[in-house]
């Protein structure tokens, strides 16, 4: 649905037996980038939007590794998906100069995030219309 604009749902090994669940998610591996940092966000009420910025270096692997929430993700050039992060297994690679918001988060939602950056906020474009004169720009 979303492949055009590079967001790709991943689904990631699991090790499950009679002790419980383990997965794996390896950089270079079952996802497209090296793991430079990690952060996770929980605790945020549903009706809190959180992310609004596209950024202009960062790979991100988005996570639910315990409850749910969405993601919207927006190329730039009226691309739009959702998807719903449910499950622990399961990711949203999001490649760089991608718009993306997460919401409707559950009350237990832990949210995991892998970046292939380490946090500079000089590579984070927190307003939509520049991020949409930025795109239009790389494509000339
Ligand atoms: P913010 O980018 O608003 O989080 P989100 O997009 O997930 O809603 O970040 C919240 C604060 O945390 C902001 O002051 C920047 C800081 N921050 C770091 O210092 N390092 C990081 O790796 C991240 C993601 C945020």
């Amino acid at each position: 649905m979303s492949k055009h604009i590079g967001v790709q749902m991943l689904e990631f090994p699991q090790k499950g037996d009679d002790r419980g669940h383990l997965v794996i998610v390896e950089g270079m591996a079952d996802i497209p980038f090296e793991i430079k940092r990690i952060f996770y966000i929980y605790g945020s009420a549903s009706d809190v939007i959180r992310g609004q910025h596209a950024n202009r270096k960062s790979e991100f692997l988005l996570v639910n590794v315990a409850g749910s929430s969405k993601v919207c993700v927006k190329d730039g050039k009226g691309n739009e998906a959702i998807f719903a992060l449910n499950r622990p297994h399961t990711g949203i690679y999001i490649p760089a100069m991608i718009w993306k918001d997460m919401y409707d988060f559950s009350e237990d939602s832990v949210l995991l995030c892998l970046a292939s950056e380490h946090y500079d906020p000089d590579e984070y474009i927190r307003d939509y219309d520049e991020f949409v004169k930025v795109i239009l720009n790389e494509k000339e």
